[in-house]
């Protein structure tokens, strides 16, 4: 894992909006926190919807809030929630990292007692399908 990224600093913001997500359906609440290639970190909480698949995921209203923003680029990601198994970004979030993401970029998982497990977006999505596929 890369040793400048301020990885307390991602635990902060993701800990501090998770309590925010509206979640009255799956009352799971999940925040995330991206560092941005400016530096920048930017935090999203899963906002879900009577009509359930229109609920949105924490790791897209973070990178919504980065995009907006004026960020280009994914730097590391932490999500952080509850329970006994890990809170790993779901397969479509996966895909939605990759867009902004290089293979080795750090996904740490985390809960309130603190970063639980690191992964690489290659070891979460190997081989995937990115922007580099589609001809220009
Ligand atoms: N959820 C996230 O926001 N991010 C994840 O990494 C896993 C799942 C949300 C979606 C839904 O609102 C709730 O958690 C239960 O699946």
């Amino acid at each position: 894992m890369p040793a400048d990224i301020d990885f307390e600093a991602l635990f902060a913001a993701a800990a501090a909006i998770q309590p925010r997500a509206y979640a009255p359906y799956s009352r799971f609440k999940v925040g995330a926190a991206l560092l941005a290639d400016d530096g920048a970190i930017h935090a999203g909480c899963n906002v879900e919807n009577a009509a359930y698949p229109v609920g949105s995921c924490a790791e897209a209203g973070a990178i919504a809030a980065m995009i907006a923003a004026g960020g280009k680029a994914i730097r590391a990601v932490l999500v952080f929630g509850e329970g006994a198994e890990l809170v790993t970004p779901c397969g479509a979030c996966r895909q939605r990292i990759r867009e902004f993401a290089a293979p080795e970029t750090p996904i740490a998982i985390a809960d309130p007692d603190g970063i639980r497990a690191r992964f690489t977006l290659e070891e979460l999505l190997p081989a995937s399908f990115g922007p580099a596929n589609l001809p220009r």
